[in-house]
This record gives C-alpha cells, sequence and structure tokens, in this order.
C-alpha cells in the first residue's frame, strides 16, 4: 500500500464508477419506449430477471448525497408516485413474452423506509401478481434507520424482505453535523437488533471515507463500531463530491475535506481492519463476512457489477422500476424519466416512461466484459475474452500498452494477455477499467475522484 500511498497525487484522476458500461451520460434518446417494449417482447422466457424499484423520496437531505431523491414533508406525492409505479408494473409485465420469475428485487433510493407499512405490502403484492416471486427470492430494502421502529422493522419482515442495508456513513457526531445526517450508533444498533429480531438476518452497513474532518484515527474508530454489528457486508464508499452535480454538497465545507493522499489512507486503514476481522474484500469497495453469499460469488467468479454495486445475482436481465431507473436488458441499457412530474404522465398516457438507454454494440460488449472482470475480479484475460468474442487477440493492444506506466509503478501487472490488479493497485482498479473505455474523453465529462 505504500506505493500507492505515493502514486495517490499523481493518480487524483477523474474517472466513472463502471456500474455499467457504457456508463449513463453515454445513453441517449435513440432508445425509447419502442424499443424497450420490443426488448421486452423478446427475452427468453425460461429466464429469471432481476428487479430494481426507485424511491426517490426522502424526509431530510443529507448533504454528502449523490443519489437521485426529492425532499418531501408530506405524503401525498409519495401515493401518487406508488400509482404511478403500480401502473408501470403492469405496463412491464404485459409487455413480456410470459409471465417470468424474479430472484432478486432491490428497493433503493433515496429512502424506501418512506413508504408506508401497508404500501410496502401493496408493492411487493403487485410485483408477486405480475411476477413469479422465486420461493427464495432475496428482497433487499435500502434503509435509513432514523426512519424505522419496530412496528416498521416487523412490517418489512411481512412483506417479505430479506436483506436490510443501512445508510451509516460514519458514526462521529462531527461528521454527521458536517453531513447533517445525526444518527448516533445506538440508533443503528437497535435497527440492527429489529432486523434480527424479525428474522431480517442480512444485514449490509454503508461506510463512508473522504467525508468532511474524518482522518485515519476516526475512520478506524467507525468500522471498530460496525464490526460490533457484524454485518454480512460493509460497503466502504469514498465520498463523491460533484457539487457540480449535486448543488446541496455546496453545503460542505471543501476546506475540511480530506485530500487525495488522506483518503488513501482511510481506505487502506479500513480495509485492513475490516480484513483482520476476516471480511473477503470484493472488488472495489465491498467486504463480505465469508459466509456472505458475495464471498462464495468472488470465490467462484460469479461476482457482477451493477448499479447498486456488486452482486451475486446473474440474471442476465435487471428491470429498472421508477423515475430515473435504469434496467439492463441482453441488448442494452435502459432508463426512466425524471423528473416525476415526466414519469408519471408517460404511465397515466399508458406508455411505457423509457426515455433514453443504450443499445449494445459488438465493441461494447466486449469493453463491457473486461471491464466487468476487471472491477470484479480484478482481473482479466484479455486473450480468453477477445476468444469468446470472436476478436482478434491484438485488437486491444493499445489498452494493454497505455497500462504500462501503472505496471512500473506496482498498481497492475501485465502477464501476457493477463492483467492483475495489484492488492496495492486495488483501489486505483476505475484507472485499469479506464483504459478500455472507448467513451472516455480526458477532460470531456467530470467525474468523481478515482480513489
Ligand atoms: C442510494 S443511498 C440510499 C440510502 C438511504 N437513503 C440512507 O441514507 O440511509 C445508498 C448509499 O450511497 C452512499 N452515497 C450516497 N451519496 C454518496 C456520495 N456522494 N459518495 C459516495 N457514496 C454515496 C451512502 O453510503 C448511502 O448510504
Amino acid at each position: 500500500m505504500t506505493v500507492a500511498i505515493e502514486r495517490a497525487e499523481k493518480y487524483d484522476l477523474r474517472v466513472p464508477r463502471y456500474t455499467s458500461y457504457p456508463t449513463a451520460p453515454h445513453f441517449g434518446a435513440s432508445v425509447d419506449a419502442g424499443i424497450y417494449s420490443g426488448w421486452l417482447a423478446t427475452l427468453d422466457p425460461g429466464a429469471p430477471l432481476s428487479v430494481y424499484v426507485h424511491i426517490p423520496f426522502c424526509d431530510e437531505m443529507c448533504w454528502f448525497c449523490g443519489c437521485w431523491t426529492k425532499i418531501v414533508k408530506r405524503y401525498e406525492p409519495i401515493r401518487s408516485y406508488l400509482d404511478a409505479l403500480h401502473g408501470e408494473i403492469s405496463l412491464v409485465a404485459a409487455a413480456l413474452p410470459a409471465r417470468m420469475d424474479v430472484r432478486h428485487l432491490h428497493f433503493g433510493g433515496g429512502s424506501p423506509t418512506m413508504l408506508a407499512p401497508e404500501d410496502w405490502l401493496a408493492l411487493t403484492g403487485a410485483l408477486g401478481r405480475s411476477f413469479t416471486l422465486a420461493p427464495d427470492v432475496e428482497i433487499a430494502v435500502e434503509l435509513d434507520p432514523r426512519d424505522a421502529t419496530e412496528e416498521y422493522i416487523a412490517a418489512l419482515a411481512q412483506a417479505g424482505v430479506t436483506r436490510a442495508s443501512i445508510g451509516v456513513q460514519d458514526f462521529d457526531p462531527k461528521v454527521q453535523l458536517a453531513i447533517n445526517r445525526i444518527q448516533p450508533f445506538d440508533v443503528v444498533e437497535r435497527v440492527v437488533g429489529w432486523l434480527r429480531r424479525h428474522g431480517i438476518a442480512d444485514v449490509n452497513l454503508d461506510l463512508m471515507y473522504g467525508l468532511p474532518h474524518q482522518t485515519e484515527a476516526k475512520v478506524e474508530a467507525m468500522v471498530d463500531l460496525a464490526l460490533r454489528l457484524a454485518p454480512a457486508r460493509v460497503a466502504l464508499f469514498g465520498y463523491a463530491h460533484v457539487p457540480w452535480m449535486k448543488s446541496h454538497q455546496k453545503l460542505i465545507d471543501e476546506t475540511t475535506l480530506p485530500g487525495a493522499v488522506e483518503r488513501l489512507r482511510q481506505f487502506a486503514t479500513a480495509s485492513a481492519r475490516l480484513a483482520s476481522a476476516g471480511y473477503r474484500a470484493v472488488g472495489l469497495d465491498h467486504f463480505a463476512r465469508p459466509d456472505d453469499g458475495l464471498s462464495a460469488a468472488l470465490a467462484a467468479g460469479r461476482l457482477h457489477r451493477n448499479f447498486q454495486g456488486y452482486t451475486a445475482d446473474d440474471a442476465p436481465t435487471l428491470i429498472g422500476l421508477g423515475a430515473s431507473a435504469i434496467g439492463t436488458l441482453p441488448q442494452g441499457y435502459v432508463q426512466n424519466a425524471q423528473p416525476l412530474a415526466d414519469y408519471r404522465r408517460a404511465i397515466e398516457a399508458g406508455r411505457l416512461p423509457t426515455v433514453r438507454g443504450i443499445a449494445l454494440s459488438a465493441d461494447d460488449r466486449l469493453r463491457r466484459a473486461i471491464i466487468e472482470r476487471l472491477m470484479c475480479n480484478l482481473r482479466v484475460d484479455l486473450d480468453a475474452v477477445c476468444r469468446e468474442k470472436g476478436i482478434q487477440a491484438d485488437a486491444l493492444a493499445a489498452e494493454r500498452a497505455s497500462l504500462e506506466p501503472l505496471a512500473a509503478d506496482g498498481l497492475v501487472r501485465l502477464d501476457g494477455g493477463e492483467i492483475v490488479v495489484t492488492e496495492a493497485g486495488r483501489p486505483f482498479v476505475r484507472l485499469v477499467a479506464a483504459a478500455f473505455d472507448a467513451y472516455l474523453q480526458p477532460g470531456a465529462a467530470r467525474h468523481s475522484r478515482a480513489v
């Protein structure tokens, strides 16, 4: 890690997080509701689906937030959004060639926990009527612990929720104040206790580094507290400060943000602590207990990357429901309308709310396979991927050669056709993936820090 820390400033570049390839800024209006409907109709009815449902509401703005959400003080906007969501479920189900199986259902946001308990039952009920929920379906929910009561957790359990990802960020009071997210440790501890008591055994914690006032010592203390809760998974996100895209982030005093070297030290300290507690490092920023499905998927080479991060789910199609939601199909990516009024209007007119996307070319598929292997396994055999895609092995010689400076710095090993990201290079894996991104124009789009 020493080499990497020395290189943090040199490689303090801005590159995408590669939750998709091509990335969302390259989606265009040529993929619309008509194209999506055609794609849905030709899906293999025997293949399973994953479903992502976006709930874009919160009751308070966290100043660090990089997600697409809306602050609401009344329930009425949520109620009318849910009407539209129910409409979209019916439209999508009607466009499929048959009733299809769902093995993985993820509710993200925003804060899905803004939904009233009865609306959880109504929503999972509607999904269960339109799709066949597998007996072992995983139903995962992003949970804001400040909103939760024990009755609420019981309602989630009754709706079939099996996994909860709790937004923690940091337990330190000064950091919490600087990000407008006051949430002491005992609030989180109490919610974890309720989840386990009601049978929601899989508990993930979202932690962050690079936040205002964070130091290595504070990050270590944060991880120690998190470990007391024995989470199945930990996501350790580097704070993405993009105030030109998220204007509320301007409320964060930039002079209190750690620099590139400090960020890398914080990541290194937190990862070492998690590793010494027995957690497996998964990809760029996840950690899993050895008994969690993500560890098994990593060991078996079955790990995948999607818009929620890393997953063991290998369904070829992800249906995105809700405003701004992104779907992945064998043919390409689709994204729904936002703002809310546009989303609702489409559904009220009986149309799928798809407004942009991209159809994958053969070149996109090749590069996507390479980028996903790098982001998941930290290694890729270029020759094998080219062979599998029927492309000449030397087609990517220039991209491979562009990694030589990273190899000289010990961040990757170039072993014939094989590219291996070293342990020191793990925090820089986005840079390695970027070498294969045909859309990336230096300086054209502004992304968050690579580390
Ligand atoms: C989509 S958010 C929803 C979580 C939920 N609303 C909550 O706050 O409890 C999921 C996670 O994304 C991470 N996140 C949000 N904004 C981020 C940013 N600007 N940079 C890095 N991670 C971020 C946070 O760790 C957050 O818990």
